[in-house]
């Protein structure tokens, strides 16, 4: 055997003709979109390609922030933002890809939704799994808050001195402002798309979608800059 073969011939466990191949499991991977013949309408294809995509990145980001999630637990915070920023740079390709779908046509797209039964966003793994972690990490965040007997205010009046776990709370700020941006990128989408008074292939009507960019993952962080403000106001108010 030359010394080339040596290196190229695979050793992973698997049927691919390359390691490669096997590690990345592509056959599986790329045989999980329709066929070209099965296709509703050639732009199924990146309709389905782009779900899946995003999926995948936000199974990605959820893990990363179970990571994140076990290292503030630790009161580990360097670990914590560290993870929880690369979450977030998992969570942008989602949001750019909807892009990808706004040049699909009205028309066209329905001919894409028709074979979509009753599936919808509403179910989606990866957001659900988003969503799931927020309140988790907000409870962590708050034992880690409490440990050090503070409240939130107070943890951004004294940020200098409690760094760590004031970049914390900034990521988390971050990771919901991630989500709120995904939602109204996605609103516009499905407006551009199906429209802003229909109902969805749940029977959701697509209002709903905009009711829900009012809900957030970490209020009282998105809150004390009102009371941070109010204060300043109030100061300047007394100098005068
Ligand atoms: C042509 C493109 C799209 C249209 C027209 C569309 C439309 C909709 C509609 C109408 C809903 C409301 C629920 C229902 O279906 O009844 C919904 C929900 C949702 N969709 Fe899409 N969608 C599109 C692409 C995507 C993509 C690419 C993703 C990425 C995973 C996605 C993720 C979601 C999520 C997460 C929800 C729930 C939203 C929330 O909880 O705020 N959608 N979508």
């Amino acid at each position: 055997m030359s010394y080339r073969d040596e290196f190229t011939k695979p050793i992973l466990p698997g049927k691919a003709a390359t390691d490669y191949e096997r590690y990345l499991r592509t056959d599986e991977l790329l045989a999980l979109q329709k066929s070209p013949e099965e296709l509703l309408h050639q732009d199924e294809m990146t309709f389905m390609v782009v779900h899946q995509s995003s999926e995948l990145l936000m199974k990605g980001a959820a893990f990363e922030l179970g990571r994140a999630l076990e290292a503030l637990d630790h009161a580990d915070y360097g670990n914590s933002t560290r993870l929880i920023r690369r979450a977030l740079e998992l969570l942008d390709p989602p949001i750019g890809l909807l892009h990808i779908l706004e040049t699909i046509t009205p028309y066209d797209y329905h001919l894409i939704r028709a074979g979509l039964g009753h599936g919808s966003g509403l179910d989606s793994p990866g957001f659900l799994s988003l969503l799931h972690i927020g309140p988790r990490l907000g409870k962590a965040f708050h034992e880690q808050l409490s440990r050090a007997g503070l409240t939130v205010g107070e943890l951004y009046r004294r940020h200098q001195e409690f760094f760590g776990l004031h970049d914390v709370a900034e990521r988390l700020l971050d990771f919901d402002e991630r989500m709120q941006i995904f939602r109204f990128h996605h609103l516009k989408l499905a407006e551009r798309i199906i429209g802003g008074h229909v109902v969805g292939t749940m029977g959701t009507p697509v209002e709903v979608l905009q009711k829900r960019m009012e809900s957030w993952l970490f209020k009282d962080l998105w809150d004390v800059r009102n009371q941070i403000t109010a204060a300043a106001n109030q100061q300047t108010a007394g100098k005068r």
